[in-house]
């Protein structure tokens, strides 16, 4: 059996009287691509937002490689949230794509993808150029270089923030409902894009209510509810000849 690529053991997350996830186990193999459906306020967000560092965890671990990421391990063998400077090194490996493009507003598309490469890559300019290019060619925005964030679609932006993404050469990508906030007919070029990365081999985990995206794309679709993963299922299985009732319930309201 081969190590996961990203993995969560028992993660828990509280948030006042509430507790989000309550012990999640997830994981996810190189390559392969994992969907997560699962009603509003479900824990979808958060899950991911701890497994990219963005927040600590209330208990439990995130693994990347098999190796557990986002903590030091004390003298007396007990974990503490590493300093901020260390996180921001292990979140390079962990590729996130928001539902809201969150591109730089006052930086052109080339400079929302060259910035971290220069601030945190220690790469110089034509070096961060150069690869900017590479990564705007494949999501199909090379012709954009020059635009601003307002003057581009959301698809177009959502495109741009995949590219930033990707040009740090993440490990792995997560994605938060990555089209939920497009007009619809602007959905299909950000998944085509996504499809694409899957194809490269790329490791991915998408938040998703695109069913059908999930069915082609994904090597196992998971529902998600109540703080907990209810099924986990290849797409055939999972959509045509689901397990639990409560999958059935959740998949007679996407359709
Ligand atoms: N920073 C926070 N402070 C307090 N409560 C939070 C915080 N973040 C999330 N929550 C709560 O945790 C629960 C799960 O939120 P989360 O955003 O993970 O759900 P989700 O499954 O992504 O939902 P959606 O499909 O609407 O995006 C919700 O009840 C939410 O209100
Ligand atoms: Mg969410």
């Amino acid at each position: 059996m081969s190590t996961p690529v990203l993995q969560a053991i028992g993660l828990r997350r509280t948030y006042g009287d509430t507790e989000v996830l309550k012990g999640v186990d997830f994981s996810v193999d190189k390559g392969q691509v994992k969907a997560l459906l699962g009603p509003s306020g479900s824990g979808k967000s958060t899950i991911l937002r701890l497994m990219a560092l963005l927040e600590p965890p209330n208990g439990g671990e995130v693994l990347l490689n098999g190796k557990q990421i986002g903590v030091e391990t004390l003298a007396n063998g007990t974990t503490k949230p590493l300093p901020e400077r260390r996180l921001a090194v292990q979140r390079r490996d962990i590729g996130m794509v928001f539902q809201r493009f969150n591109l730089f507003a006052h930086l052109d598309v080339r400079h929302n993808v060259t910035l971290a490469l220069t601030e945190v890559g220690g790469l110089n300019k034509a070096q961060a150029n150069e690869r900017a290019e590479a990564m705007l060619e494949r999501v199909g925005m090379a012709n954009r270089m020059g635009h601003y964030p307002s003057e581009l679609s959301g698809g177009q932006q959502q495109r741009v923030a995949i590219a930033r993404a990707l040009v740090l050469e993440p490990t792995v990508m997560l994605f938060d409902e990555p089209t939920s906030a497009l007009d619809p007919e602007l959905v299909g070029e950000v998944l085509d894009v996504m499809e694409k990365l899957a194809e490269s081999g790329m490791t991915m985990v998408v938040v998703t209510h695109e069913a059908r995206f999930a069915r082609r794309v994904a090597d196992e679709v998971m529902l998600f509810d109540g703080g907990v993963i209810v099924e986990q299922a290849p797409p055939d299985d999972f959509f045509d000849n689901p397990s639990h009732e409560r999958t059935k319930r959740f998949l007679s309201h996407l359709h």
